[in-house]
């Protein structure tokens, strides 16, 4: 597929998830309103109307709780989905929305990166009023990060459910699920028999099983999540639970710094300054993480053992986004980007090959996300890696071409497409991607 077919079936795809008001990341398998998806999508819709990238953000931001959290779905009235609204009752929990139902945890911080990325395609004087409209929200969230998930001012957030994470079947949430997996699945699993549940799973209606997340990842987070909903979804009640893992998650970090420092710039455009609490909590946040580096890798910590949890992924590449880890390490960490491990094909692997985790189709288990190369490519421009990032970019819209469609993810060893078909972020980035390749 050209450029030009790609870009307007990426616009296509796009219009055909939008819900007016926001966009859904995908028609079926996923009907509603994600935060992380949002952000990425407003990225992409800035190059097509600019005004309707500013309103996807302020819809998230309708989601917002009067503790300061936003939310990781707001769910759309009316779709069918498995882990819908009834499940969440948002509305039995103190400080959620009135007028609307949303999940009660959060999701990987991209919105300051997002706000920005739009402010980019704004006159100045519409920019500062957007800013001075999102700021407030903004920093009532980051006071929340800090307040809510890191109550010992470690520096680093902490997260009570996988699905806060974005990459929620990712190696290392997977080996603290199988030692909290029900009991029922537990023994299905030591007879290898767990496959008996897939015909209960409502997400093999949408995608088939060798690409989703495996039997005892699915009914596990499932499981976690009842037990998190039991203590209201509040961290000090989650904490007294010993079989709901808590995790100081690297991606969520990494995402966490950038957002601080994107933070200070939107408040620096208006002439503002952030409280100075907060500002004490961010500063924190670079040091701590430096604190996740061992071996040549940084790793994402078990927050109730704090043990580093070495099971690689490309999560722990996402330190390249931060900008501010060293050059030498962020020198170590580009070299990773294009090894074979990562980069068998088409680079980047969710999971290296060389992983046992790694599997080419499954989720986050070893597929290429157009998210996760974005991000890495953004990272690793700043360091001064701009031809291993304009390599990733282009490659990853010829791979994207290839599968003649916008997809959830591709294989890293042959980038053939997997997961649900017409998925948003893809699109979005791709849009992003065309534009940013021309321009250099
Ligand atoms: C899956 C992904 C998550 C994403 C959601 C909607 O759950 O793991 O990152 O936000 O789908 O696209």
């Amino acid at each position: 597929m050209n450029e030009e077919s790609l870009y307007s079936l990426a616009t296509k795809v796009l219009k055909t998830n939008d819900l007016g008001h926001s966009t859904k990341p995908a028609p079926r398998l996923y009907p509603h309103q994600w935060l992380w998806d949002s952000c990425f999508i407003s990225i992409g819709l800035r190059h097509l109307d600019p005004q309707r990238a500013k309103s996807e953000i302020f819809s998230l931001l309708r989601g917002q709780w009067s503790n300061g959290m936003i939310p990781h779905e707001i769910f759309e009235e009316g779709a069918a989905y498995h882990a819908g609204s009834d499940r969440w009752r948002s509305d039995l929990v103190p400080g959620s929305p009135k007028d609307l139902h949303t999940t009660c945890m959060t999701q990987p911080p991209v919105i300051a990166e997002a706000v920005v990325r739009v402010g980019e395609f704004l006159t100045a004087k519409d920019r500062q009023a957007f800013y001075a409209q999102v700021l407030p929200a903004l920093i009532n969230y980051h006071e929340w990060l800090y307040r809510e998930r890191d109550p010992q001012h470690t520096g680093l957030i902490a997260l009570i459910h996988p699905w806060e994470s974005g990459i929620e079947d990712t190696p290392y949430w997977s080996y603290l699920m199988h030692d909290v997996a029900p009991l029922r699945v537990k023994t299905l699993r030591i007879f290898g028999t767990e496959a008996v549940l897939d015909r209960w799973r409502p997400d093999l209606r949408h995608a088939s099983r060798e690409v989703r997340p495996s039997t005892t990842d699915f009914y596990t987070l499932y499981r976690l999540f009842t037990r998190v909903r039991a203590k209201q979804y509040a961290f000090d009640r989650v904490m007294r639970v010993r079989n709901i893992p808590v995790v100081q998650d690297v991606l969520f970090n990494s995402l966490l710094i950038r957002a601080n420092h994107l933070l200070g710039r939107i408040a620096a455009e208006i002439g503002t300054t952030l409280p100075s609490a907060l500002q004490d909590a961010m500063r924190k946040t670079p040091y701590a993480f430096e604190t996740l580096y061992e071996d040549g890798h940084y790793w994402s910590r078990n927050y109730r053992t704090n043990e580093l949890i070495m099971a690689p992924s490309a999560a722990g590449l996402l330190a390249l986004y931060t900008g501010t880890i060293s050059q030498d390490r962020a020198d170590v960490l580009a070299k990773q980007v294009t090894s074979d491990e990562f980069w068998p094909a088409y680079g980047v692997a969710s999971v290296p090959t060389s992983s046992p985790y790694f599997n080419p189709r499954r989720f986050w288990q070893g597929p290429v996300w157009i998210n996760l190369n974005w991000l890495i490519a953004d990272g690793l421009q700043r360091y001064g890696h701009e031809k291993i990032a304009d390599d990733l970019r282009r490659q990853t819209l010829a791979m994207v071409g290839r599968g003649k469609g916008m997809y959830e993810y591709y294989s890293p060893l042959d980038g053939s497409p997997a997961g649900t078909h017409s998925f948003s972020w893809t699109a979005a980035l791709v849009i992003d991607m065309i534009e940013s390749t021309n321009s250099t």
